[in-house]
């Protein structure tokens, strides 16, 4: 299959909105990272995302609106909580996960009866939702296990041929996924850390937000079919969270630690390495700015895996606030492969 590489002009998007009433699939922009987008509500659409990304199908898809109007196709129960969400962080990196309605298809849920969903910040991505007038179903648009896409060419690289567009965008201001928020039970949970933090959630809610336990949870090793070991009953509420993540293809170690301490063991581990004739990749971001870590990591393991390095040394973070949803990223893709450095 060709797959064309559209703009976000009006042609552009009718192009792209036609596709998607065809059952085709569209890449597009948003302010987190790139999505993969089919008609939500179309069975055989949402099943070819899951074939070109090699996705397994018990991991829901997050549907995308562009106005809250669409709620009511997705969801019979738009609660107080939910609407001030929506007001605070819509449309942004926030998503909610709701009761499904019995016409959601439960291919796009994975199975379940709830689903997700978020109203993503981006004008070219809103603008396709509204003028194919579906709910955009849409995980990330990268391979399974890849980092996720934050520009149209990282797009290309792993979907080139599978698909039939990617919207060129502009490129995605935040770089880690949505906040994803559990709002079927009475306290809000989080099943995935993001850039909009749970401080951030309890103040708007004026209450407590909890942090599911599987987000907190270390497992030691994944199996080969990139599945964690689940012999402590790993049962996470959020499919997602039990598959191999975000993976670079070189080998990656967080470095945990005072942070002089950390400096020091990484360069005595990269001198090693490169004395073996390996190169190194360092990640080493400011505590103090953790936005600028989240905006950058995926491309830096993309640009890493572009350049063929062996070995990825990385500093961890503070994990307080977005620290913590970048870290939740960091430790999957180094397959949880961590060294605490005395
Ligand atoms: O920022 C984002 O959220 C991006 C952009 C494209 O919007 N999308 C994204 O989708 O990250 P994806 O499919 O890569 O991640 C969706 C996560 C998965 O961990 C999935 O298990 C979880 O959300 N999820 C989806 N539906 C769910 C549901 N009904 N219940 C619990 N978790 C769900
Ligand atoms: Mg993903």
């Amino acid at each position: 299959m060709e797959t064309r590489i559209l703009g976000t002009t009006e042609i552009d998007i009718k192009e792209a909105a036609q596709i998607l009433l065809e059952g085709g699939l569209v890449a597009f922009p948003t302010e987190t990272v790139y999505g993969l987008g089919a008609n939500a509500m179309n069975d055989e659409a949402v099943s070819k995302v899951y074939k070109a990304k090699g996705r397994p199908s018990d991991n829901p898809m997050i549907v995308h609106i562009a106005d809250s109007s669409q709620l009511i196709e997705l969801t019979d129960k738009v609660t107080g909580d939910m609407k001030k969400l929506m007001d605070a962080f819509w449309p942004g990196p926030v998503t909610m996960v709701v009761p499904a309605k019995p016409e959601v298809p439960r291919v796009t849920t994975g199975g379940l009866d709830t689903v997700a969903v978020r109203m993503p910040d981006n004008e070219a991505t809103l603008a396709l939702i509204a003028k194919a007038g579906i709910p955009l179903a849409g995980p990330s648009a990268n391979l399974s296990g890849h980092p996720s896409p934050t520009t149209a060419s990282h797009v290309d690289d792993d979907l080139h041929g599978r698909i039939e567009a990617i919207i060129q965008g502009e490129p995605c201001k935040v770089g880690i996924e949505s906040t994803v928020v559990d709002m079927t039970s009475e306290t809000p949970m989080i099943l995935r850390p993001g850039i909009v933090t749970k401080e951030q959630l309890s103040q708007v809610l004026g209450k407590e937000v909890g942090i599911d336990p599987a987000v907190l949870q270390r497992p030691d090793i994944y199996n080969n079919g990139g599945l964690l070991e689940t012999d402590e009953n790993f049962k996470p509420k959020s499919p997602g969270m039990k598959y191999k993540h975000y993976a670079p293809k070189a080998e990656m170690i967080i470095f945990e630690g005072e942070p002089e301490k950390v400096r020091l063991a990484m360069a005595e581990e990269k001198m090693n390495r490169v004395e073996c004739g390996q190169t190194v990749g360092i990640l080493l971001y400011d505590n103090e700015n953790p936005e600028e870590a989240a905006h950058d990591f995926f491309a830096q393991l993309r640009a890493f895996d572009k350049k063929g390095v062996d070995v990825i040394l990385a500093a961890a973070l503070k994990e307080d606030g977005v620290g913590f949803a970048v870290m939740n990223r960091m430790f999957k893709s180094a397959g949880y492969n961590i060294r605490e450095i005395e």
